[in-house]
């Protein structure tokens, strides 16, 4: 799913956020990425988005190498990517439902079975009675949870979460990350999940890769 051989990554400002990384991911592996404010997290999730792309190294998805300047290859690869960003992103002024919809208009689907899909979703988090709010009258664990069902309507290839946890106590943060290791079961998609909450995680949910000053290490070194 994933290959990452010696990818480095140098923003346009000279900072290095990434330096030699080596990863690879299979399907329906959950990956956990810890470490330290500015280590490089995030940056490493924009790389398997392209949102940003290898300075050094090489980077192949799902069998493809990818370079800047491809749009064809980065559009194809962004249907097959779920991203749970950190911020949630979601558009204020539209229901949880259209919100779930709207992460899916490149997909390409007829209209009633984007419907049906963004309801399933719903479902699966736990908000099928709040498909009709407005998203700023939800709370916050609802505003994230509606943000995890827009990326596991689309039935991604990859999840990418970046932070799903942060802010959320034990229980609900748990619950956060069994509903995403659900979605790696229900369609065989790779999770990668960026978090703090280095106590909420252990192997038998799933590999843990420590990054620190953009360089892996082993989690238990
Ligand atoms: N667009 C950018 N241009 C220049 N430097 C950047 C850019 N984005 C991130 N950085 C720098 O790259 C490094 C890694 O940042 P990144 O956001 O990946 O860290 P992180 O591990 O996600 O941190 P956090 O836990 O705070 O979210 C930091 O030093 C950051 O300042
Ligand atoms: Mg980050």
């Amino acid at each position: 799913m994933i290959e990452a051989k010696n990818v480095t990554l140098q923003y346009p400002d000279g900072t290095v956020a990434l330096r030699e990384i080596n990863l690879s991911v299979k399907m329906r592996e959950i990956v956990f990425i810890t470490g330290p404010s500015g280590s490089g997290k995030t940056s490493l999730l924009k790389l398997l988005m392209g949102m940003e792309f290898p300075t050094g190294g090489t980077l192949k998805v799902l069998g493809r190498t990818l370079h800047k300047n491809e749009m064809d290859k980065i559009r194809w690869l962004r249907t097959l990517m779920g991203p749970v960003f950190q911020d949630f992103r979601l558009v204020k002024g539209r229901t949880a439902l259209e919100n779930v919809m709207l992460g899916l208009r490149f997909l390409d689907l007829p209209l009633e079975e984007m419907k049906s899909r963004a309801q399933e979703a719903l479902f699966k988090v736990g908000l099928q009675h709040k498909a009709n709010a407005p998203v700023e009258n939800l709370s916050w664990g609802e505003g994230q949870r509606v943000s995890i069902a827009r990326a596991v309507a689309r039935k991604p290839a990859i999840i990418l979460a970046d932070e799903p946890t942060g802010n959320l106590d034990k229980e609900n943060a748990q619950n956060i990350l069994e509903l995403l290791a659900a979605s790696s079961r229900d369609s065989n998609a790779s999770v990668i999940i960026t978090t703090h909450a280095t106590h909420l995680i252990d192997e038998t949910k799933g590999r843990i890769i420590r990054l620190q000053k953009g360089a892996m290490e082993r989690a238990d070194e």
